[in-house]
């Protein structure tokens, strides 16, 4: 293939596939870092570089799981709380090998548009080397991760967009 056909494939190919998809093998670290670089060369404006992204795997995801639960049940009304809701968050992340929270840095250098967008052409980049690797990958923007501020540590002028789930799948022979 040559690198337009190349590109064109993983454009094309790319899909958001889902945990209950995945076969919850462990990605090894040099896929996981490949993953994280590729984030590296999204455009930006002014070069503030926006994205904060780390990766979680292993005992961080089952604390990330706990937090999330807990977080669901303090913010949910009773009325709107479900039961199915909660216990899917945890079965997800059980199912996930890594996860990489979308989190943005603004700066006062450009309209925050702009650092989210930046940041979500990142996680694009990220959607395709997960493509390029035979991995399933999504975004997940639940409302209650506007809430993990404090459990990734995060300071005044970030916030957290999503999740970023990674799961190896059934794979072609391509
Ligand atoms: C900013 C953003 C937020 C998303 N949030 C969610 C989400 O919370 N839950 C979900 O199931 N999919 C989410 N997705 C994935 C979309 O549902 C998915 O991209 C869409 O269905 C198109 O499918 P495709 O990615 O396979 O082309 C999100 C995608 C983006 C770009």
């Amino acid at each position: 293939m040559s690198v337009v056909e190349t590109l064109q494939h993983l454009i094309e190919n790319r899909r958001s596939i889902y945990p209950k998809a995945y076969t919850q093998q462990e990605i090894s670290s040099t896929v996981l870092e490949a993953v994280l670089r590729s984030a590296n060369f999204a455009p930006n404006h002014k070069k503030t570089r926006p994205w904060r992204f780390q990766i979680l795997k292993g005992e961080d995801l089952g604390k990330l799981s706990s937090e999330i639960q807990s977080l669901y049940q303090q913010q949910t009304p009773e009325k709107l709380f479900l039961q199915k809701k909660y216990d899917d968050f945890a079965l997800k992340m059980s199912q996930t090998s890594a996860i990489i929270p979308i989190v943005v840095q603004y700066s006062d250098l450009v309209p925050k548009w702009e650092e989210i967008a930046a940041v979500s052409m990142a996680v694009q980049n990220m959607y395709l080397t997960c493509t390029a690797h035979q991995l399933g990958c999504y975004w997940s923007s639940h409302p209650i991760f506007h809430h993990l501020g404090g459990f990734l540590k995060l300071e005044e002028n970030q916030e957290c967009l999503g999740l970023f789930y990674i799961g190896t799948i059934e794979t072609t022979s391509e």
